[in-house]
């Protein structure tokens, strides 16, 4: 019991750190692929299986650039800036679609994407009927340092579909071509970060976490030059286009860009704007409703992050560029699953400081709040200004309690009717990180496993991560502390397991898995792709053809060394 002590002491640091510092596209459409030579203008398509877009709102409510001409240039004055899209050089392919987005969003039967057409406006080499092509103008602190004029370098905002169930989405090509906000950039995405984006998008979303969504994945033959891992050697890599999809693109950066530059009728617009269409819950002549806003941005991403968490997820790059003012996750870049526990891991393999660790996330989001606030303040009479900032220091209190709701759940409790919950989250925790067991495959076979094999330590040999953790000294205290919580929480063991395995996931995007679909991709192969996508798209079912492929077993061999490919 003295040892107990002992860890109280340490795991509470464990969790303070982490806590504060912290379609099924199946095989009935047997669909193939369709190559196109983007010159060609052969229109096969019909018009009316192509969805029409809007613009007028966003450009009704804001000024455009001024400065006509798809050069860089500093932007002033404005929100967005009119750019067409460069088409990729063909031939095209569409690698993937998501079934999901096409049909419940797009309101679109899946085989509209069979049209050989489709592929162009998938792409950007045709525009949607109604599209005016947009580059949204905004700024961002980049590692904790404020950047100036970013933009959107490789994206374009075709416009707004309203789908048939009412709910109006933003399309946005990405990899599209060079805008008046690409700086030295070419424009272009590169194969292997498209595919990791699509791929991830999407399973964020079955697992349930808020996120930008992707419609479609297209391969072009246009050559791309990359320093994949910033040391000089430079490869010739494709270029690829991905068509997500959000409520809103906005981002914290957004804002910050207009304090910065003295706009503040422009900052009022676009505050009023976010407002009106995207909370709800705020009334449009509530006098303090910029603070209201805050509060509702800061809860969401304190939620958010916790979220994050929850499922391993590393975003690997959260400026407040890449923050989104809806709070949901946008900028698939360096992003990682946590595979064997560890606070300090780091997805993208050049930040040395660590700056983006997984355990920095929920106070990476306090500094994005902060830049936020900051971004606010002019907007605010000093009343606000301090009620404001108080609600700031209300951020550490969400993102734990959220925390902690998140990983009780993970473990099979009901509500926090304990007060050792956050102990028995925390032994546990520091146990992982002893024993290095990976992270989604403990919670997962924590769920499979038997109360019986948990009590007499017979875990078998399949619960790999269950069995290095089991290596740890006190893994029967802890055992001793959680099964009788969970005997009084539950009828029956079956019940129990049934509920902790629709909670913790049997599969996520692990990056050796995501680095096999992208060599296969590389050479025009998208059947692990789309195997993944399928997968993703259930993660909680176990699924015989995920099993054939190992993707619940231990990471293969040669997956230890990879470096999540940085420049994209
Ligand atoms: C695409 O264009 C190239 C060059 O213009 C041509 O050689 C090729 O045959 C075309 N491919 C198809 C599928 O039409
Ligand atoms: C750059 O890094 C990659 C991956 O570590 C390596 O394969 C390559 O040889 C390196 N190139 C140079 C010039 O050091
Ligand atoms: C905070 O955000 C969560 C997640 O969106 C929501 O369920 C909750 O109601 C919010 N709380 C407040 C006080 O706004
Ligand atoms: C996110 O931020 C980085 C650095 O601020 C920026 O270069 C990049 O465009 C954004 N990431 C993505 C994936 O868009
Ligand atoms: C990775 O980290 C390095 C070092 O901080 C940074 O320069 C680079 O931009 C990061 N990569 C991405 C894609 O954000």
């Amino acid at each position: 019991m003295e040892m107990t002590t002992v860890y109280f002491h340490m795991t509470l640091a464990n969790c303070f750190l982490l806590c504060l510092s912290c379609s099924d596209f199946s095989r009935k459409h047997e669909w193939q692929l369709y190559s196109h030579n983007a010159s060609s203008s052969s229109c096969s398509a019909k018009r009316d299986i192509i969805p029409t877009l809007s613009c007028k709102k966003l450009i009704d409510a804001f000024p455009l650039d001024e400065i006509d001409g798809n050069y860089v240039h500093t932007v002033k004055r404005c929100v967005f800036s009119e750019s067409p899209p460069t088409p990729l050089k063909g031939p095209l392919k569409l690698a993937a679609v998501s079934e999901e987005v096409l049909e419940s969003i797009l309101d679109l039967d899946v085989s509209a994407s069979l049209y050989e057409d489709f592929v162009l406006y998938l792409s950007g080499s045709k525009l949607f009927p109604g599209s005016v092509p947009l580059a949204h103008r905004y700024g961002g602190h980049q590692f904790g340092y404020w950047a100036g004029q970013l933009g959107d370098g490789r994206a374009h905002l075709l416009g707004e579909y309203t789908s048939r169930k009412g709910e109006t989405w933003e399309l946005q090509l990405k990899g599209s071509g060079k805008t008046p906000y690409s700086r030295s950039g070419d424009g272009r995405a590169v194969v292997r970060s498209s595919v990791r984006e699509f791929l991830c998008s999407e399973a964020m979303h079955h697992l349930g976490v808020p996120t930008s969504r992707a419609a479609s994945l297209v391969l072009s033959e246009e050559p791309v030059l990359r320093d994949q891992f910033y040391n000089g050697s430079i490869k010739k890599e494709r270029g690829a286009v991905v068509l997500r999809l959000a409520k809103s693109w906005f981002r914290i950066g957004s804002l910050e860009i207009l304090t910065k530059s003295g706009e503040l009728d422009l900052l009022r617009k676009i505050l009023d704007f976010v407002i009106e269409e995207h909370f709800t819950s705020i009334t449009k002549n509530d006098p303090d409703k910029y603070v209201a806003f805050f509060s509702t941005v800061l809860n969401e991403t304190a939620h958010m992050i916790a979220q994050w968490m929850s499922v391993g997820f590393a975003h690997g790059v959260g400026n407040t560029d890449n923050f989104s003012l809806l709070s949901i996750t946008i900028d698939y870049g360096p992003f990682g699953f946590m595979e064997a526990y560890n606070p300090n891991f780091v997805p993208n393999s050049s930040d040395d400081e660590e700056r983006y660790s997984i355990g920095a996330q929920a106070n990476v989001g306090l500094f994005n709040l902060e830049k936020l606030l900051e971004a606010l303040y002019p907007v605010l009479n000093p009343s606000q200004q301090s009620w404001a900032k108080h609600v700031l220091k209300g951020y550490p209190q969400i993102y734990q309690k959220r925390f902690q709701e998140l990983f009780i759940a993970k473990l099979g409790l009901e509500e926090q009717d304990e007060s050792d919950d956050g102990y028995l989250i925390a032994f546990l925790l520091k146990m992982m990180e002893d024993t290095r067991a990976d992270f989604t495959m403990t919670f997962r076979q924590l769920s499979e496993v038997s109360a019986l094999q948990l009590q007499s330590g017979s875990i078998p040999k399949e619960m790999w991560a269950l069995q290095d953790l089991s290596m740890h000294e006190f893994f029967s205290e802890w055992v001793n502390m959680y099964l009788p919580r969970l005997q009084r929480a539950y009828q029956s063991d079956e019940a129990r397991q049934h509920r902790m395995k629709g909670i913790n996931p049997r599969y996520v995007l692990r990056n050796w898995m995501a680095e096999s679909a992208i060599r296969k991709a590389e050479n025009d192969d998208f059947s692990e792709v789309r195997l993944l996508q399928e997968v993703l798209a259930r993660p909680y079912t176990e699924q015989a053809r995920a099993e054939e492929r190992h993707y619940a077993s231990r990471p293969p061999r040669w997956a230890q060394g990879l470096r999540v490919s940085c420049s994209s």
